[in-house]
């Protein structure tokens, strides 16, 4: 064990730095680059069971409860533990250090707008060979199965499930795999079908833009599932387009155009049945404050007058604007699949658009869609890789 008075160093390993005031540790680990850690952070992310309710590891403490003139007195590191002591409190904590490398915020600035997280990866019609796909029953009762399709799921923002049973409401078996079903004015569930009098294009046999779903909602779903029932007619594949990839596409084509559909929100209106007048003001490329690339809404069928750009900018909104949906219809970006009955797919509808192209009225097409949240499905596979780090350890 070492121990150090603030701005020595240890040698070992790893070794941990105080700055003079004891205000930041710089910890290195192994040979990797120092990372710096404020004294404030590591008191307010402490783990000791005053600080965390241990069942729940909710926090116990507010900000108010940490003095601000918080600092670190001594810090000590052994093996994969760093002890730290702070004062005025004479409070001593342990940290384990594969935590606080993981939670370092010591990196360069994410300057670049539009930049996406790495636990993702955008594709375009390449992925068409790579499909994510698994079979209904090898994941249903099976946690390592479900994990590594929600992974892929996540990843890619699209999956396919096969050999499911080809029962009506089998969608919902679906979601119970890693969520909840989220009720709207639709229904727990909507039929896709072939409809006498629409209330909605989607019931009828025209091929659709492709799309994010009811960008009217605020939230809005960020789980869809369609389950195919019956599926005879011709024509009507599905297709899949990444609204990750075509944003980027069109940041690299034209950042001006990537900055006006970022910067100004659009309009989306949905008020096709009685009773319901669905509104929201979203911007159809959304960002994060720091510039994170975190969802799309592109839905021809239901955007509203668009009101929200200044007049000197709207006619570059509209190249914009429609530069992205050229992208988004170009056969380079689409993945495209055909749904038997029993199968389905599932798609981030903050991100993946999708589409259905045109089928003739012989036979019969018979889809089942709902919606659910994306927070439950990334809960699940937390969970379920978590579950597996325990098995591992
Ligand atoms: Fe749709």
């Amino acid at each position: 064990m070492y121990i150090i008075q603030s701005s020595k160093m240890v040698i070992t390993m790893h070794k941990i730095d105080l700055s003079e005031n004891g205000r930041i540790a710089t910890l290195m680990v192994d040979s990797t680059a120092p990372v710096k850690f404020h004294a404030i952070w590591l008191r307010d992310n402490a783990w000791d069971s005053e600080t965390r309710a241990p069942g729940n590891g909710q926090r116990l403490i507010a900000l108010r409860d940490i003095p601000n003139d918080i600092h670190i007195e001594v810090a000590k590191i052994e093996d994969q533990t760093v002890t730290l002591t702070f004062q005025p409190e004479n409070k001593t904590v342990e940290y384990d250090i594969d935590w606080l490398v993981a939670h370092s915020y010591d990196c360069a600035e994410k300057c670049a707008s539009g930049w996406v997280s790495p636990d993702i990866e955008t594709w375009d019609a390449g992925l068409m060979n790579a499909v994510p796909v698994a079979d209904f029953a090898e994941i249903q009762n099976n946690p390592t199965g479900l994990r590594d399709w929600l992974r892929k799921v996540a990843r890619y923002g699209f999956g396919k499930l096969i050999g499911g049973p080809i029962e009506d409401q089998s969608l919902m078996k679906v979601v119970d795999m890693f969520g909840y079903t989220r009720e709207t004015n639709y229904g727990m569930f909507f039929e896709v079908r072939t409809e006498v009098n629409p209330t909605n294009l989607a019931y009828t046999g025209l091929g659709l833009q492709a799309h994010t779903d009811n960008p009217y909602r605020d939230p809005v779903p960020s789980i869809q599932v369609l389950y195919c029932l019956e599926s005879s007619a011709a024509g009507g594949e599905n297709m899949v387009v990444d609204g990750f990839r075509a944003a980027e596409r069109l940041r690299e084509e034209n950042p001006e155009w990537f900055d006006v559909l970022s910067k100004y929100c659009a309009r989306f209106e949905y008020a096709g049945e009685k009773g319901v007048v669905l509104r929201s003001r979203r911007p159809m490329i959304e960002l994060s404050p720091d510039g994170e690339l975190i969802g799309i809404r592109f839905n021809n069928r239901s955007t509203a007058a668009i009101t929200d750009v200044p007049f000197k900018d709207m006619a570059t909104y509209y190249d914009a604007y429609r530069r992205l949906g050229e992208i988004i219809d170009e056969t380079a970006m689409e993945v495209t699949f055909r749904l038997n009955p029993g199968e389905c797919f599932i798609v981030d509808n903050t991100r993946v658009l999708h589409a259905r192209k045109a089928y003739s009225g012989a036979g019969t097409r018979w889809l089942q869609g709902c919606y659910a949240d994306k927070d439950g499905l990334l809960s699940t596979l937390a969970s379920l890789e978590a579950q597996n780090q325990e098995v591992a350890a």
